[in-house]
C-alpha cells in the first residue's frame, strides 16, 4: 500500500502516525469516556436480561439471542468481539464462540461479551451458575477470583507499571490457589520466576486497555495515565473440575483513583443468586 501511495502520490512526505496515535488513543477525552460508559450500560441491561432467562436446559445460542436482543433494542453497533457464552467445560477455552450446547444443571456459565456503540466498546466477564445457586466449591473459586479483581483494581492508578502490576497480581493469585488446593507452597518454592506457578489455572494477562479497539493500542512501557480505561479480568480455569471462572470490568483511571465503570453490574455471588430466583 504505501509503495503505491509512493508512486501515485510523489510530492507527499510519509511517516509513521502510529507513535502519535499511541499516546493519543490512551488518553479518554470526556466525549469518549460517556460513550464507553453507554457501551457499558447496555451491556448492563443484557447481563440483566440473561440473569433472569437462564435455567438449566437453555442452549448457550439461546442466550447469545438474549444478548443482541438488548443491544440491537438500544442501537449498540453489535458486539465488541465475538462474544463467549461457554458452560461447564467449554469454559476452560479461552477462546470459545462455538456457543452451541446446552447448558446443564449444576454447571457454571462463563460470558464474555460486551456492546459496541460508537465505535467504542465494552468488555464484560461474568460467571453464573445454570440452576441460579453455586455449588461450595464453585462459590469458593468465585470469590477468590474476585477477591484477586478487587486486589487488582486498587493497582490500577495513575503510575503504576505495565509489568509490575501483572507481577502483583499473580502474587494475590498464587495465594488464592494455594488457599483452594490447586497449587502447594513447594510448586511455588520451585517454580520457573519465567512461568510461575499460577499460570497453570489463569494463563492470560490481567489488564488491557480498552477504548475504539477492544484491545487498544497502547505503550507497555508508560506508566498508567489519568484518562487511561483498562480492563481488570481475573480468572481461575480447572481443566479436572469443568469450571472456569472470570469476572471483567472496565476501569476508568481518575485523578487520584479510579472509577469502576461496570460498579453497578451485577458482581457479587449473593446478588447474581438474588436476581436468578427472584
Ligand atoms: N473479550 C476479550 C478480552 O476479554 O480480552
Ligand atoms: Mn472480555
Ligand atoms: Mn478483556
Amino acid at each position: 500500500m504505501l509503495a503505491d501511495l509512493r508512486s501515485k502520490y510523489p510530492l507527499h512526505n510519509y511517516e509513521r502516525s502510529a507513535l502519535i496515535m499511541r499516546d493519543l488513543r490512551v488518553v479518554k477525552s470526556q466525549t469518549e469516556i460517556e460513550l464507553t460508559k453507554k457501551a457499558c450500560a447496555i451491556t448492563k441491561d443484557a447481563f440483566e436480561r440473561v440473569l433472569k432467562f437462564t435455567k438449566p436446559g437453555v442452549t448457550e445460542y439461546e442466550i447469545e439471542a438474549e444478548i443482541i436482543h438488548e443491544f440491537t433494542r438500544q442501537r449498540a453497533t453489535g458486539h465488541a468481539y465475538n462474544p463467549i457464552i461457554a458452560s461447564g467445560k467449554n469454559a476452560i477455552v479461552l477462546h470459545y464462540i462455538d456457543n452451541n450446547q446446552v447448558c446443564n444443571d449444576g454447571d457454571v456459565i462463563l460470558f464474555d461479551f460486551g456492546a459496541e456503540y460508537a465505535n467504542y466498546n465494552a468488555d464484560m466477564s461474568r460467571s453464573i451458575p445454570v440452576n441460579g445457586r453455586f455449588t461450595k466449591r464453585q462459590r469458593d473459586v468465585y470469590d477468590a477470583v474476585l477477591r484477586v479483581m478487587k486486589a487488582a483494581k486498587e493497582m490500577l492508578v495513575e503510575g503504576t507499571i505495565w509489568n509490575e502490576y501483572h507481577d502483583e497480581v499473580g502474587k494475590v493469585m498464587t495465594d488464592e490457589l494455594i488457599g483452594l488446593g490447586l497449587l502447594t507452597r513447594h510448586d511455588v518454592e520451585k517454580q520457573d520466576p519465567k512461568i510461575p506457578a499460577y499460570k497453570k489455572y489463569f494463563m492470560h494477562g490481567t489488564s488491557h486497555h480498552l477504548g475504539l479497539d477492544v484491545h487498544d493500542f497502547a505503550s507497555r512501557y508508560k506508566p498508567f495515565e489519568v484518562g487511561n480505561i483498562l480492563t481488570c479480568e481475573p480468572g481461575i480455569y480447572i481443566p479436572a473440575e469443568g469450571l472456569g471462572i472470570r469476572l471483567e470490568n472496565n476501569i476508568l483511571i481518575t485523578k487520584g483513583g479510579n472509577v469502576d465503570l461496570m460498579a453497578d453490574i451485577p458482581l457479587e455471588a449473593e446478588h447474581i443468586e438474588e436476581i436468578m430466583n427472584s
